[in-house]
């Protein structure tokens, strides 16, 4: 059948046919909210390049978790912002740590709720790179057995699932076998399996107070330009024992979230970042956009391309639209 006798706009003519024919619909049980925890009590630092984001003491995350969780949304994953930092990252794998005093604090609070670690050494290192320096680069190989106590000493704490974030070949590895070595088989590890040197963290930069201090992360996080290598990254951490993998950012990398979804069938997060959120924002005070529409549309394009799963900032701000 053809034009005349086809025509698509008779499905649109209504919101209630539009709803009917509609293909992909969001939900609070998609999202993962992140969280920046700090030292201190009543705290809410707001954060000038993420317009509704905050860093939050322990006590100030526990209320944001309670009101996330009664939106629906079923899981935070927690950024540490340490009061002291090293050259190798002594703050991160310290059992009375800023992260896992605030693991400890929401799964007293709020014990339904999926609190997940992120595990890297870029917000607790001086020099701001997620792993140790040799020679001028992050040393692979060295930096597996800091994230390995890191993941311990969250998991020790109560984390529900932890986040490898820093992108050191064969950490995925490293940490479910030392979960499993110490008690810890059930606790799932999402892999940042295909995440990208991308100038979309900028924000979150400011807000973990993590930029790197000399050059950039490029030698361990991927090329923007390479697809085919994301499929590579995704299939190693799987083969190493991720239970769900990531790509991120999530806008510019919408064809890897599609391939990776498509290709391996796993359970997919993107991480819809900083400088994604910052854009939405920017162009709502500018006033050259709508933000409730630029995110509305954004979340979705993320679900569409196939993610199960989105790490967002607008977490409570969407959930919020979605249940009326
Ligand atoms: C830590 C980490 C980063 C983000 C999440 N985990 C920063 C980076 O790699 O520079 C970025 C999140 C965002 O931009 O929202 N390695």
């Amino acid at each position: 059948m053809d034009f005349p006798r086809l025509r698509l706009r008779r499905l649109r003519r209504s919101e209630t046919l539009r709803r009917m024919v509609r293909e992909t619909w969001l939900t609070p049980a998609d999202f993962i909210y992140p969280l920046f925890v700090r030292e201190g009590r009543g705290v809410r630092n707001p954060i000038a390049s993420m317009p509704g984001q905050y860093q939050l003491s322990v006590d100030e995350a526990v209320r944001e978790a309670r009101e996330a969780a009664g939106l629906g949304i079923p899981a935070v994953i927690l950024f540490g912002i340490p009061d002291h930092k090293d050259a190798v990252g002594t703050g991160a794998y310290d059992d009375d740590g800023i992260v896992q005093r605030a693991v400890r604090a929401l799964k007293d609070a709020v014990p339904d709720l999926c609190v997940i670690t992120d595990v890297c050494l870029c917000e607790y290192t001086d020099h701001g790179h997620c792993g140790v320096i040799r020679d001028g680069d992050v040393d692979n190989d060295a930096t597996l057995d800091l994230l390995v106590s890191e993941a311990l000493s969250h998991a020790r704490a109560g984390a529900d699932l932890v986040a490898p974030s820093d992108m050191m070949d064969g950490r995925v590895a490293a940490l479910r076998t030392a979960l499993d070595a110490d008690g810890f088989a059930d606790v799932p590890v999402m892999a940042y399996a295909a995440k990208f040197a991308s100038t979309f963290y900028g924000p979150f930069r400011d807000a973990a107070e993590s930029p790197p201090q000399f050059g950039d992360r490029r030698s361990y996080q991927m090329d923007p330009a390479n697809a085919d290598e994301a499929l590579r990254e995704v299939e190693l951490d799987i083969r190493e024992g991720a239970d769900l993998v990531m790509v991120k950012p999530a806008l510019p990398y919408l064809d890897v979230i599609r391939r990776v979804k498509d290709t391996f069938g796993y359970p997919t997060a993107a991480y819809n970042v900083s400088g994604e959120y910052a854009m939405v924002k920017a162009m709502d005070r500018l006033g050259w956009g709508d933000g409730a529409g630029l995110m509305m549309e954004s979340l979705l394009s993320i679900k569409r391309a196939g993610a199960d799963l989105i790490l967002t900032y607008f977490a409570p701000e969407a959930a919020r639209i979605l249940n009326g």
